[in-house]
């Protein structure tokens, strides 16, 4: 069993779409074991992209990460990480495969609807950037 932390990002709020993401984690077996909604910062997501931040999309993508509330949730199953990763499809969306959401729902490469780990390395450090162990449940 492993733990990864996903976003719900400030368009997929925006557009109503909590719901159709969380219904496509849950019915491909992964559990929400944390969820809490939010209005990061700017600074706060700065924090969160630290490892992108030499990247030239970093500005933009942190002033639209602190744009509107996010979704920020714990998801927990067998390869929680990669099967995330599967269902959100490629980052690009016009790259992404059918039937992942990224494809089916997204607009563009920032406004993508969602984020998740892309590693234990990041879920490590992504998922206490959110929840404290006592909020996630176990
Ligand atoms: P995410 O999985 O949240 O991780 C970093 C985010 O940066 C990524 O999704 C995209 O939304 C955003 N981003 C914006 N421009 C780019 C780009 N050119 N390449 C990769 N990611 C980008």
């Amino acid at each position: 069993m492993e733990n990864t932390l996903s976003l719900i990002k400030p368009d997929g709020v925006r557009r109503n779409l909590i719901g159709e993401v969380i219904r496509r984690f849950e019915q491909n077996g992964l559990k929400v074991t944390a969820m809490e909604m939010l209005w990061l910062s700017k600074k706060e997501a700065e924090g969160f992209y630290i490892i992108h931040k030499d990247r030239p999309f970093y500005d933009s993508l942190t002033s639209f990460m602190s744009s509107g509330p996010i979704v920020a949730l714990v998801l927990r199953g067998e390869n929680a990480i990669s099967k995330t990763r599967e269902l959100m499809g490629a980052t690009n969306p016009a790259e992404a495969v059918k039937g992942t959401i990224r494809r089916d729902l997204a607009e563009s490469i920032e406004a993508n609807v969602v984020h998740g780990s892309d590693s234990k390395g990041s879920a490590i450090f992504e998922i206490p950037y959110f929840f404290s162990s006592i909020e996630i449940y176990a």
